[in-house]
């Protein structure tokens, strides 16, 4: 059946029957995939525990669906581009017969290291075309993958490492990262000095250095080659066991490993993909985010491989060698479908219009954008010099917990409007919540996004601790979904992501928690307290600023004060937590009960402080003055 929304009477038509026959829809939908047997029932449900199970006792390999289907009508169609860091490098291509035999040979370069069904494997890698076969030959054998976005700091993925208790980590020499090449495998170390549950290390040679090889521990992934078979037969898996664990912030301080699990996942990242981009069998397209973050899993890797898709991977930045390059790798390859976030093309918005206007870019239909709310500049710009007004941009709102894409508009067939994601897609039962949790049924009126009715590709679950799950989504309001943003729809109903509404911030489409940043910064000897709040930032869409009070034994000098902040952040989080302002203040403005007022703290932090409201209520009432004279 071909399950592609070809019109606005069929996405209609579609979206009625998703909400009255939820189960029949979805099972229509499934009915397109290799199943080795067939759900006994398609959903099971409750929000409180909460329990969600789709396609029930369904039995399934989800690499069968990306990989062995497609052997017989696509084996020599390409399935993977590789476009190196460097354009001097030659891009590579598989075709999904051969993508088929490396994930095969992966899988048994797992296996013959020890890895079983179950066992949690962590993947620390850049964007090089091993990391895809290692995702799926994980997915393969049915152990669990954790991927951990190779800019995360040996703290960072040490913590990933002992929560998830992996066995194995995949990892390289190093990566290259625009001019620079940044020593991968030296970080794994220093991670595993404190993580017992890691017995082997699969290293890629990716920039030939000599790196430190671990007698019995360490094993290089091309030597490892040589010994394996070119088949491995997939493991059969139950629609509910778990695919894979990937970490995200939220308004706690520790990140919470978010469980997608095989059934639901497969059918959800590959009906919205085909149906969000309208998807084509001979378009090639391209995702820009990282294998790293959900992005990368869903709209990278599974999305498009289900479809039959040929899909680009890119290993380097969008500024290098010059910021030309996104457009000049769209005409190298002809991509149709370009998918990307907000912050690259305000980043490319500010080198100026001639990079862009030296490429033809004939080749593109259609334009997506994901993961932070897209500003009406932004937006114009894109859909004019990139989409030379010819293509409809998606801006499609979801989340690490969504599995997949929730609301947007569905290419050249729904309404697409700036600064607006769109309609729901049909499985998804949005609702807005007021302050008092009441529920908002008026247009133009901004609240508390919420999903009434489960959907295949959300969350199950945090990975060790089902309870943090259940507070952290489900608590909020009961028998609902909370997805922590507010949000509006205009008076014909599209949808308009406000924000966070939590204690999360959004850098450059990086989600940390306020708290995790202010953990890390704790961690400075020097420091004694502060408090973290995101900032308007033109680039990044949100900055962060730090609050920090020091001890008396401080550095005088506050340059290498911040210095050093900054130095710890790194260490603990990565640098793609660094903060963009710290200021250092004699206290924080706290309320009697001694919680930080950080209404007060965000204005300063906007640079609006003409109004900070009522103050009187505070400890220390000329603590806000100070705070307000030395703004950053
Ligand atoms: C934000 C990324 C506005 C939102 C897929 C959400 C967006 C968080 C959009 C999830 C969008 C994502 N418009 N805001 N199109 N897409 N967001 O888990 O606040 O990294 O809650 O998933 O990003 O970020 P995450």
């Amino acid at each position: 059946m071909d399950y592609r929304i070809r019109s606005l009477e069929e996405y209609q038509t579609a979206y009625q029957k998703s909400v009255e026959q939820p189960e029949e829809f979805w099972a229509g939908i499934a009915e397109n995939f290799t199943w080795r047997q067939k759900w006994d029932k398609v959903l099971n449900w409750n929000f409180e525990e909460p329990r969600v199970e789709w396609f029930v006792n369904g039995k399934l390999n989800i690499t069968e669906n990306c990989l062995d289907r497609h052997l017989e009508k696509r084996g020599n169609k390409l399935a993977l581009i590789w476009e190196p860091n460097d354009p001097k490098e030659r891009f590579i291509r598989y075709t999904y017969r051969e993508l088929h035999e490396k994930v095969c040979q992966m899988a048994n370069i797992l296996k013959s290291n020890g890895v079983q069904k179950g066992d949690r494997v962590c993947i620390y890698m850049p964007m090089i075309p091993e990391l895809a076969f290692s995702v799926l030959a994980c997915a393969r054998i049915g152990a669990v993958h954790s991927v951990i976005f190779a800019g995360f700091s040996h703290t960072a993925m040490a913590d990933r490492i002992n929560d998830a208790q992996a066995k194995v980590v995949l990892t390289s020499d190093g990566l290259n990262r625009g001019p620079k090449q940044i020593p991968v495998k030296r970080v794994v170390d220093e991670a595993l000095e404190t993580c017992p549950s890691v017995e082997k290390v699969i290293v890629v040679d990716r920039v030939g250095w000599a790196v430190n090889m671990v007698e019995g521990r360490d094993v290089w992934y091309h030597e490892e080659l040589e010994q394996v078979d070119k088949h491995c037969p997939a493991e059969e898996m139950d629609a509910e066991d778990l695919l894979f664990i990937l970490y995200t912030s939220g308004s706690t301080g520790k990140p919470k490993g978010v469980v997608h699990t095989c059934g639901g996942y497969m059918v959800y990242t590959d009906y919205t993909f085909r149906n969000v981009f309208q998807y084509e069998e001979s378009d090639i397209y391209w995702c820009t985010a990282d294998v790293g973050w959900i992005t990368g899993h869903s709209y990278l890797l599974y999305g498009p491989l289900l479809s039959g898709a040929t899909t680009l991977m890119f290993e380097g930045v969008p500024t290098f060698p010059d910021p030309g390059r996104f457009w000049q790798v769209i005409d190298k390859f002809g991509v149709n479908i370009f998918y990307t976030a907000p912050t690259a093309i305000r980043s490319l918005m500010a080198s100026g219009l001639d990079h862009v206007l030296s490429y033809s870019l004939d080749s593109l239909k259609v334009l997506g954008s994901v993961g932070e709310p897209i500003n009406e500049e932004a937006w114009h710009w894109y859909h004019i010099h990139v989409g030379k007004e010819r293509c409809p941009v998606v801006d499609t709102w979801w989340q690490t917990e969504t599995g997949g894409i929730m609301l947007s508009s569905l290419a050249n067939i729904t309404p697409t409007k700036p600064s607006h994601a769109g309609f729901a897609l049909p499985g998804v039962q949005p609702i807005l919540i007021d302050q008092e949790g009441k529920e908002i049924t008026e247009n133009e009126q901004e609240g508390y996004l919420c999903m009434k009715f489960p959907w295949p590709g959300m969350i199950r679950t945090t990975y060790g601790d089902h309870e943090r799950c259940r507070q952290s989504y489900f608590s909020t309001y009961p028998n609902l979904y909370f997805t922590g943003d507010g949000a509006k729809r205009d008076k014909n109903g599209l949808w308009r992501i406000i924000g966070r509404v939590d204690d999360v911030i959004n850098v450059s489409g990086h989600r940390f928690g306020t708290a995790e940043i202010e953990n890390a910064i704790n961690q400075n000897k020097h420091i004694v307290e502060s408090a973290v709040v995101g900032y308007p930032h033109d680039v990044k869409g949100q900055g962060i600023y730090a609050f920090v009070v020091c001890g008396e034994e401080a550095p005088t000098n506050q340059e290498n004060l911040r210095a050093e902040v900054i130095e710890t952040v790194v260490d603990q989080i990565g640098k793609i937590a660094k903060p963009d302002k710290i200021q250092i203040v004699s206290g924080l403005p706290k309320t009697r009960s001694g919680k930080i007022m950080r209404r007060i703290l965000r204005k300063v932090a906007e640079g609006d402080t003409s109004n900070l409201g009522d103050t009187s209520t505070l400890l220390d009432p000329p603590i806000v003055d100070e705070i307000v004279k030395g703004a950053l």
